[in-house]
């Protein structure tokens, strides 16, 4: 089993949750950056999957051990799933919460339901596959907590917004965490 992944990311959020998950089981994950992969490719693919992929394939080729890529975002139910793999794009960084609350405002109690979805890509010398992870919750009517990243402040889950929880409590039950804990099975089985 691998001991050492780099992670396709520009994302210091992503980067640290995942080295949380995945320290545990043994793998240490060091940032592209790091790797000597300075580069920012265009995520031009129509589904999380697409993206994950070229991300871990462009990293890939320049520093040809193996590597990770994530990508990820928030699907709610009554935007029929946006903004989904257009997360990062849907307002300027530090506004996306208060935008959603904004478009939701006239959405009742029971049509908020919402998920974070996660896919990860691995490459490595004869493999390349995805894995998924999945959180369901809902959007929250103000923004609660001030831990994580992005949506974590109106992203409900159970009785607190995920912004709410600790970084432990929260790899628990992330899409992310879900996602990584998947691929740590698919490499398990690899050997
Ligand atoms: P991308 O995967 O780089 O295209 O961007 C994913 C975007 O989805 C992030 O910029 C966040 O806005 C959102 N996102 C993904 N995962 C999380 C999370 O764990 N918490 C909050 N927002 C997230």
């Amino acid at each position: 089993m691998l001991k050492k992944i780099v992670m396709a990311t520009n994302n210091a959020n992503k980067l640290r949750e995942s080295g949380e998950i995945l320290a545990p089981l043994g793998i240490e994950v060091i940032s592209q950056r790091d790797a000597g992969a300075d580069i920012e490719p265009e995520e031009n693919g129509t589904t999380f999957a697409e993206n994950a992929m070229i991300k871990a394939k462009a990293v890939y080729d320049i520093v040809k051990i193996p590597v990770i890529a994530d990508d990820s975002g928030l699907c709610v139910n009554a935007l029929d799933g946006r903004p989904g793999v257009y997360s990062a794009r849907y307002a300027p960084k530090g506004e996306e919460c208060a935008k959603l609350i904004e478009e939701m405002k006239d959405v009742p109690d029971e049509k908020r339901g919402a998920s974070f979805q996660c896919v990860i890509a691995y490459v490595d010398d004869n493999s390349c596959f995805t894995v998924n992870g999945g959180c369901i919750g809902k959007i929250g009517y103000e923004e609660k907590g001030t831990n994580g990243f992005g949506y974590d402040p109106v992203f409900v889950c159970g009785d607190r917004t995920m912004a709410e929880m600790s970084a432990e409590e929260k790899n628990k039950l992330s899409h992310r965490g879900a996602a990584l804990r998947a691929l740590y099975e698919m490499l398990s089985k690899k050997g």
